[in-house]
């Protein structure tokens, strides 16, 4: 469903969002949301051509603009938000949601492929908001943080995600509670199986994987990009004011009846 249909147009008129991991996947469709209801968008991401492609795709709606970084590299993130803050001014909405994944088992994944899912979720996670925090708008800004429901439920193959995941959604906690008195929130949003990702086609590479994953979600479906973005939308908007260190989850009730 377009934007326009679900919030009201120019709900997000001039208030600046920083994306990080915005240039493909759900990140790229909640920064979209995010343009086509008035905001002014800054992604960062790994690579150029995609950074280029993403700002032109932004560009259509309004003011855009992004950076080359790798979430590991915290002078590089500090970079990205110092130069988003000087073009835009003060950092009203930040989206931590640059992640790396794929299926390995306890047994088979190297020490180094678990902390580099940890470098990249975790403490990327971390140098999002660190870099950010000078730059934002006090009181009034929200961080939202994608997480997944890995970050609560166990899932085999996933020993890496599950606790980055976790790791992220205790940090957020941690922070409401520093930056809360700074009239600053900070949320994370945990989707289930998610349409049309690269996550989820690492995750879930076949139909017989799709086929039972859909068995056990009871609303039957998957979220599309847009279910994602419409939650940040809300956690980035006033109408999300009293809400802080939450995780709001999207998953057609898949987690439901896992424990
Ligand atoms: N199974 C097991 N281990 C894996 C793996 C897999 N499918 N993919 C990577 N690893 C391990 C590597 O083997 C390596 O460890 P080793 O040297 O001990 O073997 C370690 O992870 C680092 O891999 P490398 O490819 O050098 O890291 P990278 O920084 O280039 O890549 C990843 C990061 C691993 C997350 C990669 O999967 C990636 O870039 N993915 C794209 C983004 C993505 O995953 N999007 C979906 C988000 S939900």
């Amino acid at each position: 469903m377009s934007a326009d249909k679900v919030f009201a147009p120019g709900l997000l008129a001039g208030r600046v969002a920083f994306v990080a991991g915005g240039t493909s996947g759900i990140n790229l469709a909640i920064a979209l949301r995010m343009a086509t209801l008035g905001a002014r968008v800054h992604v960062l991401s790994r690579k150029a051509e995609k950074v280029a492609a993403a700002v032109a795709e932004l560009q259509v709606h309004g003011d855009a603009a992004g950076s080359v970084a790798d979430v590991r590299d915290f002078d590089a993130v500090a970079g990205a938000a110092d130069e988003c803050a000087k073009r835009f001014g003060p950092i009203d909405v930040v989206v931590s949601g640059a992640a790396g994944n794929f299926l390995a088992s306890a047994a088979d994944l190297s020490p180094k492929g678990f902390r580099t899912v940890i470098d990249i979720d975790l403490i990327g996670g971390f140098h999002v908001m660190k870099a950010t925090y000078p730059h934002l708008r006090r009181p009034g800004a929200s961080i939202i943080n994608l997480s997944a429901v890995q970050s609560y439920t166990a899932i085999a193959q996933q020993v890496h995600a599950c606790a980055a995941k976790a790791g992220l959604d205790s940090m957020i906690r941690a922070l409401a509670l520093e930056w809360g008195p700074e009239g600053i929130r900070l949320n994370s949003i945990a989707p289930g199986p998610v349409s049309d990702t690269e996550g989820m086609a690492r995750l879930a590479p076949s139909d017989g994987h799709r086929d039972e994953l859909t068995k056990n979600i009871p609303l039957g479906r998957w979220a599309s990009k847009d279910d994602i973005a419409n939650l940040a939308v809300f956690l980035a908007s006033d109408a999300s004011a009293n809400i802080s260190g939450t995780l709001l989850v999207s998953d057609g009730g898949y987690s439901t009846g896992r424990g």
